[in-house]
């Protein structure tokens, strides 16, 4: 099986063999580890255009993204599951569009898959049209195993919540949803462009009721980094 890099071409170093020939035999090539690391990343879902966003990548532009990275990496260093007594806090990373919430939720969820842990991604939309489709029969996913892995994963990450209003049964999900992780401890990083009043109006009082006590708050600075052309 020839390994590709990510601009598909043959990687240059094993070219395509996956082991280099040295004087002790053969060692495993870097695009090895690279290719299970991607691998591992789609399997949680992250979407290809993150792959490369890091906490390291991540720019200290000001003094607040300084404490955030510190609240990131602390989050990362403590994350633990069943541990009933010392849960892990989740994150609920708030702020307006394109502050870098997405950027730091998936950096800090490449880093707990990489410390053995299981993570899923979903972006909340993707995820409501997803149960939507659920409900017309011709397809084969079914909303249970959808709800049930993201209940159970070690890590979630709920990209983009309350960015638009949900019907009665996609709220029913939701709860469900945010129930079964308020329920086994478990943590979940959510990011959002809304304040809790706007959420609470969104996807209703007692889905954002279990979202405060689950979650440490953390506010993005103002300054959309997309605006700024430096990505
Ligand atoms: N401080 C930063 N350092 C490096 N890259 C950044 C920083 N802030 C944002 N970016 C980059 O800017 C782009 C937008 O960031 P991101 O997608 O994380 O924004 P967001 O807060 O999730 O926005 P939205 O609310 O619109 O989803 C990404 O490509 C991200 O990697
Ligand atoms: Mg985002
Ligand atoms: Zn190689």
């Amino acid at each position: 099986m020839s390994r590709r890099q990510k601009t598909n071409q043959i990687c240059p170093k094993c070219e395509g063999w996956g082991y280099i020939q040295t004087d002790h035999g053969a060692v495993p090539c870097e695009c090895l580890a690279e290719l299970r690391r991607e691998e591992a990343y789609k399997s949680a879902r992250i979407p290809t255009r993150y792959f490369s966003k890091t906490l390291e990548s991540f720019r200290i532009l000001e003094q607040s993204h300084r404490q955030i990275i510190e609240f990131a990496r602390n989050f990362i260093k403590t994350f633990r599951v069943n541990a009933p007594h010392q849960p892990t806090k989740g994150l609920l990373l708030y702020g307006k569009e394109g502050t870098g919430k997405t950027h730091v939720a998936i950096g800090i969820l490449k880093e707990v898959i990489a410390k053995g842990y299981r993570g899923l991604y979903w972006n909340v939309p993707e995820l409501f049209l997803e149960l939507r489709r659920t409900m017309s029969n011709s397809v084969d996913v079914d909303e249970a195993s959808i709800i049930d892995e993201a209940v159970d994963t070690d890590l979630l990450v709920l990209d983009d919540l309350g960015a638009e209003k949900v019907s009665d049964y996609v709220m029913d999900r939701l709860y469900v949803l945010i129930n079964g992780r308020y329920e086994n401890d478990l943590p979940t990083i959510i990011t959002t462009n809304r304040s809790l009043e706007e959420l609470r109006g969104q996807i209703g009082p007692r889905i954002v009721s279990r979202i405060s006590e689950m979650c440490l708050r953390i506010e993005f600075p103002q300054g959309d980094y997309r605006l700024r052309h430096l990505d």
